[in-house]
């Protein structure tokens, strides 16, 4: 997408050094545009624990590229595939809740063990992250054809009146590689002239929504309003939300999701008041061996740090300032699950579908075994 109208992967090779992965450091934005060489596994693990990179899609795709910067270090040629396991584990572990990470490392993985040749390896590890890559950015656009009937839909019944739509962190072209998710359907529609103005929930502890999704918007020239979290049920009630559509870290085979923490009030304040709420999602945030979301998928716990203390411009640096007692006692976990019988309906790459076994299978034949 375009950031002061240049166009940006959010994570991409070094053209001049094939040594080195680029990505935008995502801590500093919107204030800094700052970009950040990985040039090893333990770069890429810590930029993914970190959240200089993050979003389910994208931290899929930096997985495939730890993986191909595994393959660049130097280890004798017997040892080549215990290293690659040993990094696609220390990989994996960063983050536990989006499937994408562990979906990616272990199919580039069962691709490189048929390998032997160290050479050979790499070629076929770097090969392995661009294609990651570009099917996710494919996977995108398809979700943007598929959600922009759901916008379209709304706009007909509004006759032609402006949609509102109430997103939740950021699904978009940041946390995946390109286009985005959640903004693939909204940015179609921008483009066929559907009037359109977006809720960004700014998603605390870490403001996702405040510091990414309204600069994403922003730089698209989408019109959008900023809210505190707390203020989408209000917003309902009274009649100010057409569409409700979040992102995905883990959908179920049965269509429980896991998104940013907060997801699930929103969707209960969307059931409540007769609004309709969509999960955007590639297939790659699906875990198909999974049925039950509360019981199955593990939330990942973070930092108090990021719940204490609350980072913002001042003076031209990013400064951390502390919003309770010193000794607050604080808990952060980072993604909840809104049960299936909540979504109105999946926005996949290959369709549109009801959040159930049935109607999931009947998309995703290949993958119910
Ligand atoms: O903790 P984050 O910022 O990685 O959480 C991201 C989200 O919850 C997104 O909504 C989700 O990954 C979908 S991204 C297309």
């Amino acid at each position: 997408m375009l950031v002061y109208g240049k166009h940006y992967h959010s994570i991409w090779l070094d053209e001049t050094d094939k040594l080195v992965v680029k990505v935008i450091d995502q801590r500093k934005l919107p204030f800094f545009f700052e970009i950040k060489d990985l040039r090893s596994v333990n770069d890429v693990y810590t930029a993914i624990k970190e959240m200089v990179v993050r979003g389910a899609p994208l931290i899929g795709a930096a997985g495939a590229f730890g993986i191909y910067l595994a393959t660049l270090e130097d280890k004798p040629a017997a040892d080549m595939h215990r290293h690659l396991r040993q990094s696609a584990d220390l990989l994996i572990s960063s983050r536990p809740t989006a499937v994408n990470l562990p979906l990616v490392i272990d199919s580039v993985l069962e691709r490189l063990m048929k390998i032997a040749e160290v050479n050979a390896l790499k070629e076929a590890a770097l090969d392995a992250a661009l294609e990651t890559c570009r099917s996710e950015i494919e996977r995108c656009r398809k979700i943007g054809v598929h959600g922009l009937e759901i916008i379209k839909d709304i706009s007909r019944r509004k006759n032609g009146g402006t949609v509102n739509i109430l997103t939740h962190c950021n699904a978009g072209w940041l946390a995946c590689v390109d286009i985005g998710t959640v903004t693939a359907p909204i940015y179609l529609a921008h483009e066929k002239g559907i009037p359109l103005h977006v809720w960004v929930d700014e998603t605390r502890p870490v403001n996702q929504g405040a510091r990414l999704t309204a600069w994403e918007l922003g730089q698209q020239g989408i019109k959008y309003t900023l809210v505190p979290d707390n203020t989408g049920g209000h917003l309902m009630q009274h009649g100010m939300v057409d569409l409700v559509l979040t992102g995905s870290d883990r959908t179920t085979r049965k269509g429980d999701t896991a998104n940013k923490i907060g997801t699930y009030l929103k969707a209960l304040a969307a059931r409540d008041n007769d609004i309709p709420f969509y999960v955007a999602l590639p297939e790659t945030s699906f875990d198909f061996n999974i049925s039950d979301g509360l019981a199955e998928i593990k939330i990942e716990k973070r930092d108090s740090g990021e719940v204490t203390h609350v980072a913002g411009l001042e003076g031209g640096e990013i400064k951390s300032v502390r919003i309770c007692p010193e000794d607050a006692c604080a808990e952060n976990w980072g993604f909840d699950v809104t049960p299936a019988r909540l979504v109105t309906g999946l926005i996949t790459d290959r369709g549109i579908c009801g959040a159930s076994e049935k109607d999931i299978r009947k998309l995703f034949p290949d993958k119910f075994r």
